[in-house]
């Protein structure tokens, strides 16, 4: 068997490459973990150089083929945003690069700055996070957009968005939904964008169930986003976003408008997520497995109207597209409680393991209810249609054991 090593990296699997790929330790005075450059600014080694770092940066003039360009200042560039993006590529299949952004909110706003102008539409799916959804309705509307609202898992509505939509610019699918898990067909919107020309990109979401159980480029998508403050971060104690992408041209873009907006995530952040990269697979099959073990044994306790949980799902639709796209069912589930609001703040009081905090993807079991906070910025009208009941509570496992949960979980369903 030839031996794969870190000087060719594209050989390398994902769980090595994302430990050896974008660092080199020679510029951090031998160190095995890489350091944190913390300076805003840096030391031309010439003037000419200078000037070509700015003629590159402002996109007048193309790099060389591996030549070695001056970092200029850490608005637009650093070396710990460096080696996270490169440490990145190898957790997203088929992606040539990464953006790392200050949240994911960061990350989504640069995305629609650099891609939307008035005229344009914006086709994306409903119900998706409540602060995407009021960017989207609010600021971006405000400014001309043409914002278009899809219900998520309608894949004939989605292709009839895409292909009746003036002037298309992007698709943003946020898949599975949070907080109902819907799905929606990746490669059904990928399949409609290329009948429009110009096609319109197609941005995923991944939030809930990438870099691990889904990758959207190889399903045709153009652009795959993170709250990185969630599973890639893991343990609640940052923010963060990423975007990765099959086209380095796309990221040039997307890092131009971040210098221009100040968007770009810090060096300190940077190192502790890059440190967090190589046990999001362990951490996330964990909190998968857990979740799965908790949904199965809570099933049909009399307190629940329905539980929300890719594994349970009924829909044949739904079925479908869960088992083309995703490898596991990932550790988001929601419960409908019998008694609304009343019930669901009462079983949120009861617990004792999970807390009761938005917020999802760290190590710690997180409990919400989506209706009146992640998600109030949507309207009474639009909260039922997409599902997000009076009785609904989300629930983020994390990696505790599974058995402590889920008595957790029906000790507080108990005594509602
Ligand atoms: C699916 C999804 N996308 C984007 C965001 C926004 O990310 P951030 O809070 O890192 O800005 C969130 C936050 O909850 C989210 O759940």
């Amino acid at each position: 068997m030839t031996r794969p090593t870190k000087h060719d990296p594209a050989k390398l699997r994902r769980d090595t490459a994302v430990l050896n790929r974008g660092f080199d330790p020679r510029l951090s005075v031998g160190s095995a973990r890489p350091a944190v450059f913390r300076s805003s600014t840096y030391v031309f080694s010439s003037p000419e150089s200078a000037e070509r770092a700015f003629a590159i940066a402002l996109g007048k003039v193309q790099p060389a083929e591996s030549e070695e360009v001056d970092l200029i200042y850490s608005r637009l560039a650093h070396p710990n945003a460096e080696i996270l993006e490169a440490q990145l590529v190898p957790l997203e299949p088929e992606a040539r690069g990464a953006a790392v952004f200050n949240s994911g909110m960061a990350a989504i706003t640069t995305l629609v700055l650099t891609l939307c102008r008035p005229g344009t539409s914006l086709v994306y799916t409903t119900p998706a996070y409540g602060g995407t959804h009021h960017l989207f309705q609010e600021l971006l509307a405000a400014y001309g957009v043409l914002v278009r609202a899809v219900p998520a898992g309608d894949t004939a509505a989605l292709r009839d968005a895409i292909a009746t939509a003036p002037d298309p610019a992007l698709v943003f699918v946020e898949t599975p939904a949070n907080p109902t898990l819907t799905m929606t067909d990746i490669a059904a919107a990928a399949e409609a964008a290329a009948a429009r020309s110009p096609r319109p990109l197609i941005a995923v979401d991944n939030t809930l169930m990438g870099p691990v159980f889904q990758h959207p480029l190889p399903l045709g998508a153009d652009l795959v986003i993170y709250s990185a403050t969630k599973y890639l971060a893991g343990f609640s104690d940052m923010l963060g976003g990423a975007i990765t992408a099959r086209d380095p041209e796309l990221l040039e873009r997307l890092r131009l408008t971040r210098t221009l907006t100040g968007t770009i995530l810090q060096p300190d952040e940077s190192w502790l997520l890059d440190s967090r990269l190589a046990t999001v697979s362990l951490r996330m099959n964990r909190q998968s497995k857990n979740a799965q073990r908790i949904v199965d044994a809570l099933a049909g306790h009399p307190r629940l109207r329905r539980i929300y949980y890719p594994d349970r799902f009924e829909d044949p639709e739904q079925k479908r597209i869960y088992e083309a796209q995703c490898s596991y069912p990932g550790a988001i589930f929601s419960l409908d409680l019998e008694g609304g609001k009343p019930a669901a703040f009462d079983f949120l009081r009861r617990l004792e393991i999970a807390m009761n905090a938005v917020s999802l993807g760290g190590v710690e079991s997180l409990a919400c209810h989506p209706r009146t906070t992640t998600h109030s910025e949507m309207s009474a009208e639009q909260l039922d249609r997409t599902g997000i009941g009076e009785g609904l509570v989300r629930i983020s496992v994390g990696i505790e054991h599974w058995r402590d949960l889920l008595a957790d979980f029906q000790a507080a369903l108990d005594a509602i």
